[in-house]
C-alpha cells in the first residue's frame, strides 16, 4: 500500500520535472530565435568584436564593430542586417561618409531624406561638409546608425524636451559657429527666454511639452537659413504665422516685438537695452541700500549690544 503511494508521488515528481524542462527548453529556443532575428546571416561573428576596424583611403581608422546589446534597444531592433545592408555589403565598399549614411537611411525614410537634402544642413552635406547635422546626429545618442531610437523615448535626442540640447552640441560651439558667421548665442538666449524657461520647468510628460523649442520656429528636417525666404522665421509675415501656431490671433505687432536670439544693445533694440540697464541699476541700488542697513545694524550690535537707549 505505502509502496504504491510512493510510486505515485515519484511518478508525479517526474512528470513535473519533465514539464519544467520542456518549458525551459522552449523558452531557451524562443530567446535564441529572437536573437537570430536581427542577425540571420551571423554577421556578428566578425562585426560583434569590439576591436574590429579597417583603415580607409585617408588612413583613418573606422570601427566596424556593431554592439548587439545597444542595437537591441534601437527602433530597428527587428530589422535584419541585410535588410539595410542589401546585396553583398562586402562587394561594394562605400566610402562610409556622413552622406552615404544619410543615403542609406533615406532608402527607407524617403520623405525625411528628401526634406533633409533640401535643408541648410543637407545642402552642405551634399557638398561633403561633415560639420552639419544629419540623421544620426539627431536620432542616436552616440551618433551611430545602429543605435537610432524612437522619437517618443524620453532619452531620445529628438524627444521634444531634449531637442535644444541636441542642437546645442553644434550650435553651442562658438568656434564652430564662428566659421559660418553665426554669431548669436542661440542656445543661451533660448534658455533665457520664456519658452526655454517653461520647457525646463515642465516635466517629461508629453502634455507638458506644448512649449516652443528650436524646431517649432525653424522646422525639423527642413531647417533653412534664416535668410532663405522659405524659412518660417524669415520676414515678419512668416514669423507672425509661426507665432500664431500657438498664440492664436497674435498678429504682426506681437511677432515684431520678438527679439529673436539677439542681445539688446544701444544699436540693436535700444529701448529694451536701456530698460534692462535701468532695471539693473534699480536692482543693485535696492540691494546696496539693504546691505548698508544690515551692516549698520551689525556694527551697532557688536559695539553696543541690543540695549534699549
Ligand atoms: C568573416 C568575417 C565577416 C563577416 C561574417 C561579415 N563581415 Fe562585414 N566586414 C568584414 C571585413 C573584414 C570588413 C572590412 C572590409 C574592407 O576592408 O573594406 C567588413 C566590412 C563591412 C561593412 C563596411 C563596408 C565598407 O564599405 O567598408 C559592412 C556594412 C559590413 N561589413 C556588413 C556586414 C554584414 C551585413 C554581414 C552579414 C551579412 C557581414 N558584414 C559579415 C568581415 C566580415
Ligand atoms: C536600420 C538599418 C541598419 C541595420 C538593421 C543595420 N545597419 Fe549597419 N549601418 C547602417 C547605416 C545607415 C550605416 C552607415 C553606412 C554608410 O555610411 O554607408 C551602417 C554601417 C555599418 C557598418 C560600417 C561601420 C559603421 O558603423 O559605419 C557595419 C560594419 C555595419 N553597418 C554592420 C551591420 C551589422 C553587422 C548589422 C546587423 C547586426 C547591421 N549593420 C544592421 C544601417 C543599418
Ligand atoms: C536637425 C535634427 C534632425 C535631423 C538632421 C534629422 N532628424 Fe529626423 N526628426 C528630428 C526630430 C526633432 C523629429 C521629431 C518629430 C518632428 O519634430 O517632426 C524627427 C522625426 C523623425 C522620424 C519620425 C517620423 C516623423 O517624421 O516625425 C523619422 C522616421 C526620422 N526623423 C528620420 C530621419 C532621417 C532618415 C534623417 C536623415 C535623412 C533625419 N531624420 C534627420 C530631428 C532630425
Ligand atoms: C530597411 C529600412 C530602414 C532603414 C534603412 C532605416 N530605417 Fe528607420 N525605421 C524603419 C522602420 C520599418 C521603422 C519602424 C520600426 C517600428 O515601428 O518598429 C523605423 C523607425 C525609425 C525611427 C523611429 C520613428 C518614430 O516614430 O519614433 C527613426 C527615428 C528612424 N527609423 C530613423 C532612421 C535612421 C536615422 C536611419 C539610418 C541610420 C534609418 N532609420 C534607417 C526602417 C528603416
Ligand atoms: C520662438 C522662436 C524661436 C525659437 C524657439 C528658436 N529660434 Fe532660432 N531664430 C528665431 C528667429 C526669429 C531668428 C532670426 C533672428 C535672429 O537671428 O535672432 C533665429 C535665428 C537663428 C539662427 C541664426 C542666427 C545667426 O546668427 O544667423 C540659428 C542658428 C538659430 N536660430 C538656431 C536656433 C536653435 C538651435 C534654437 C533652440 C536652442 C532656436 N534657434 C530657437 C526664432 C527662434
Ligand atoms: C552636427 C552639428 C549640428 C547640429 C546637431 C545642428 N546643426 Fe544647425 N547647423 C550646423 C552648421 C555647421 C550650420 C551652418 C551651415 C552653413 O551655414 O552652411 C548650421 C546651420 C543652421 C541654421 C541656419 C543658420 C543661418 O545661418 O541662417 C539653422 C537655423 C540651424 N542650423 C538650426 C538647427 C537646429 C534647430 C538644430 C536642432 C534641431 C540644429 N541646427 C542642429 C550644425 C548643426
Ligand atoms: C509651439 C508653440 C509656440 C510657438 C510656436 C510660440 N510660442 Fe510663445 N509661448 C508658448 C507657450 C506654451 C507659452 C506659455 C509658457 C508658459 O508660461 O508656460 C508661450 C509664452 C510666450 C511669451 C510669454 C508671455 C505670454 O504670452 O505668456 C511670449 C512673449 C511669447 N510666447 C512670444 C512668442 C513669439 C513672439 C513667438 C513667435 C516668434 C512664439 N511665442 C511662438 C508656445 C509657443
Amino acid at each position: 500500500m505505502s509502496k504504491a503511494l510512493d510510486r505515485g508521488i515519484l511518478g508525479r515528481l517526474f512528470l513535473f520535472l519533465a514539464i519544467g524542462m520542456a518549458v525551459g527548453v522552449g523558452l531557451f529556443l524562443m530567446s535564441a530565435t529572437q536573437a537570430k532575428a536581427i542577425d540571420e546571416n551571423k554577421c556578428l561573428t566578425c562585426h560583434g568584436n569590439p576591436d574590429f576596424s579597417k583603415t580607409n583611403g585617408q588612413g583613418q581608422k573606422i570601427s566596424l564593430y556593431v554592439n548587439e546589446k545597444a542595437m537591441s534597444f534601437s527602433a530597428h531592433r527587428f530589422i535584419d542586417c541585410t535588410t539595410c545592408h542589401t546585396n553583398d555589403p562586402h562587394k561594394v565598399p562605400t566610402p562610409l561618409t556622413k552622406l552615404s549614411l544619410a543615403e542609406r537611411c533615406g532608402s527607407c525614410h524617403q520623405y525625411q531624406y528628401k526634406l533633409h537634402l533640401d535643408s541648410i544642413h543637407g545642402r552642405e552635406l551634399v557638398k561633403g561638409n561633415p560639420d552639419v547635422a544629419t540623421c544620426v546626429d539627431c536620432h542616436s545618442n552616440d551618433r551611430n546608425p545602429h543605435t537610432v531610437i524612437r522619437v517618443l523615448e524620453y532619452n531620445a535626442p529628438a524627444y521634444k524636451k531634449n531637442i535644444a540640447d541636441t542642437c546645442a552640441t553644434c550650435h553651442g560651439n562658438e568656434e564652430l559657429m564662428a566659421n559660418y558667421g553665426i554669431v548669436e548665442k542661440v542656445y543661451e538666449s533660448y534658455m533665457r527666454s520664456f519658452h526655454g524657461k517653461a520647457m525646463q520647468l515642465g516635466t517629461y510628460e508629453i502634455t507638458q511639452l506644448d512649449k516652443a523649442t528650436c524646431t517649432n520656429c525653424h522646422g525639423t528636417h527642413d531647417i533653412r537659413s534664416v535668410d532663405d525666404t522659405r524659412s518660417p522665421v524669415a520676414g515678419l509675415d512668416n514669423l507672425t504665422k509661426t507665432c500664431e501656431q500657438c498664440h492664436p490671433g497674435a498678429g504682426a505687432n506681437f511677432a515684431a516685438g520678438f527679439l529673436g536670439h539677439k542681445e539688446a544693445s544701444p544699436q540693436n533694440i535700444p529701448v529694451a537695452h536701456y530698460t534692462e540697464i535701468l532695471f539693473r541699476i534699480l536692482l543693485t541700488s535696492v540691494i546696496a541700500v539693504g546691505a548698508v542697513v544690515v551692516i549698520a545694524a551689525i556694527v551697532k550690535f557688536s559695539t553696543k549690544g541690543w540695549r534699549k537707549e
